[in-house]
């Protein structure tokens, strides 16, 4: 692929949503990784974003759109859901079944045939919708966990394009996997694609593990830095290509003076205590109970922390229609409450808990303000939330603790403390530590991690796909 070739993203989400007040229709940022990560990039490049826009289908939806693609610097090509569709594939299949199995928490994982065809459906939907954007030499890149399948409907349509996959979440090892009742319709959709991306080596490694358990035909020659599957003379490259953030905007807008402002009302209303942070989507993976059990303990453990150290707890909503969702809401207002009831003291709350969404210049400011983040999902692919934290640390001055299963801690274990965030005291310990870390050690320390951040930005995450698509067309000689 050459800058003269278009890049078409599909996803299942455009980077804004549509909501309605009071029958006016407007357009809302999107929340999520995904959506935060590619959005610069296809800004910078231009192209075309295909995906579901979040509203139903009776939405003026093209003409919203065209208005706004001026500003985006892309096109955007609107993908119509109806409810019964939203149901099955996104809500159903897309959520209640491989985003749990994916992040191996098998318990959480609802098996339904119905979900099933809506999701095959679906997918065939979006390929139809990429297929008739597509010109010849244009590279369609189908993202994360709720297109699996598109691949296989978009050849069909249209064999000559090559069209590449990246899974923005964990691939689960082959243990995991088996249980998927339609294991083996999945992983040979996959292989439709041209090209795979993984966030890890080990998301690669299990995916190339379940190919060659479920279509022992398949030949896997390991190169670097692809792995070549050929099967049914195709030729699918593979390989690890962790994503990044847009380092210089989070470093920038850190050292805006609006940021500064708003990170100084932020001192001034905790003044004398030192803050943790937490900001996450709601949801079951990203660890926020065991994390909050994790700081009481940490307040129990160790009394002089107490009135010295508060965490500030931002929660997105998301994904509210899943009951799982609803009832994890409930879970977490209840473990504040407990929390908070056991320890505050006049002038001191333990946990500032907001459910809601920042500002791009809030998110940093708070970012800014927060000497220790405590990022602790029980499984990730990447969690950009982390390496945002470093990028918006102008002082070198934040601690980071993360999760040793965020796919981030592979790059960044040299500067942050990583804890099991399944272990409750190993957690209170490392807060303890980061509590009492000397300046020079943190600095050095961030320094590592910035340095990192920086160097793996999106943009060499998006080059060196597109360099592996380039390398597609060689492979298949
Ligand atoms: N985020 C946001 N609004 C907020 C708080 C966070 O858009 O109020 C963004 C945050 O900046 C990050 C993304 O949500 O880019 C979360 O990405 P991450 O990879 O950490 O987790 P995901 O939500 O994709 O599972
Ligand atoms: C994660 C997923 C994305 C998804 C995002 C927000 O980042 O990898 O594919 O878009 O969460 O979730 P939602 O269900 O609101 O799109």
């Amino acid at each position: 692929m050459n800058d003269a070739n278009k890049l078409i993203i599909v996803s299942n989400r455009l980077p804004m949503v549509l909501k309605e007040t009071n029958g006016n229709w407007q357009l809302e940022a999107g929340t999520g990784g995904l959506v935060n990560a590619l959005a610069p990039v296809l800004k910078e490049r231009g192209g075309v974003w295909i995906g579901w826009p979040g509203g139903l289908e009776e939405a003026p939806i093209r003409k919203i759109f065209a208005q706004s693609e001026k500003r985006l610097g892309y096109n955007i090509t609107p993908v119509s859901l109806s409810p019964r569709e939203v149901d099955g594939y996104y809500y159903g299949f897309s959520n209640e079944t491989v985003w749990p199995l994916f992040h191996s928490l098998l318990g959480r994982a609802v098996f339904n045939l119905d979900d099933w065809e809506t999701y095959r459906e679906v997918n065939g939907k979006f390929a139809t919708a990429a297929a008739e954007a597509a010109g010849e030499d244009d590279f369609i890149w189908f993202q994360d966990y709720q297109l699996l399948l598109a691949g296989k409907y978009f050849k069909k349509l249209r064999p000559g394009i090559t069209a590449g996959f990246f899974l923005h979440i964990p691939f689960p090892s082959p243990d995991i996997f088996y249980r998927l009742p339609w294991r083996g319709p999945v992983i040979r959709a996959l292989l439709n694609y041209d090209l795979i991306g993984f966030q890890t080596r080990k998301d690669l490694r299990n995916f190339i593990h379940c190919v060659k358990s479920l279509i022992p035909h398949a030949r896997v020659n390991y190169r670097s830095p692809y792995s070549v599957i050929t099967w049914e003379n195709r030729t699918v490259l593979t390989g690890a290509f962790p994503i990044g953030i847009d380092f210089k905007k989070y470093n920038d807008l850190a050292e805006s003076r609006e940021v500064e402002q708003a990170a100084w009302f932020l001192h001034e209303k905790f003044r004398g205590h030192k803050l943790l942070i937490g900001v996450d989507r709601l949801d079951y993976t990203k660890g926020i109970p065991s994390r909050f059990e994790a700081f009481a303990l940490a307040l129990e453990k160790y009394p002089e922390l107490r009135e010295n150290v508060s965490l500030l707890q931002v929660v997105v909503p998301s994904r509210m229609e899943v009951p799982k969702y609803q009832a994890m809401k409930r879970e977490l207002d209840e473990l504040v409450g407990r929390i908070n009831g056991r320890f505050t003291t006049l002038g001191w709350i333990p946990i500032h808990y907001v459910f809601g969404t920042l500002t791009p210049v809030e998110l940093v400011a708070h970012y800014r303000s927060c000497e220790i983040a405590l990022i602790t999902p029980l499984n990730d692919g990447m969690n950009l939330v982390a390496k945002e934290y470093c990028a918006s640390c102008i002082d070198n001055r934040g601690i980071l603790i993360l999760s040793e299963f965020a796919g981030a801690a592979i790059q960044l274990k040299t500067g942050a403390i990583l804890v099991n965030p399944y272990d409750v005291e190993q957690t209170a310990d490392a807060i303890r530590r980061a509590f009492t870390m000397p300046a020079e050690e943190k600095i050095k320390r961030m320094q590592r991690l910035r340095h990192q951040v920086k160097k793996y930005n999106v943009y060499h995450w998006v080059g060196n796909f597109l360099n592996a698509a380039g390398a597609v067309e060689g492979s298949q000689d």
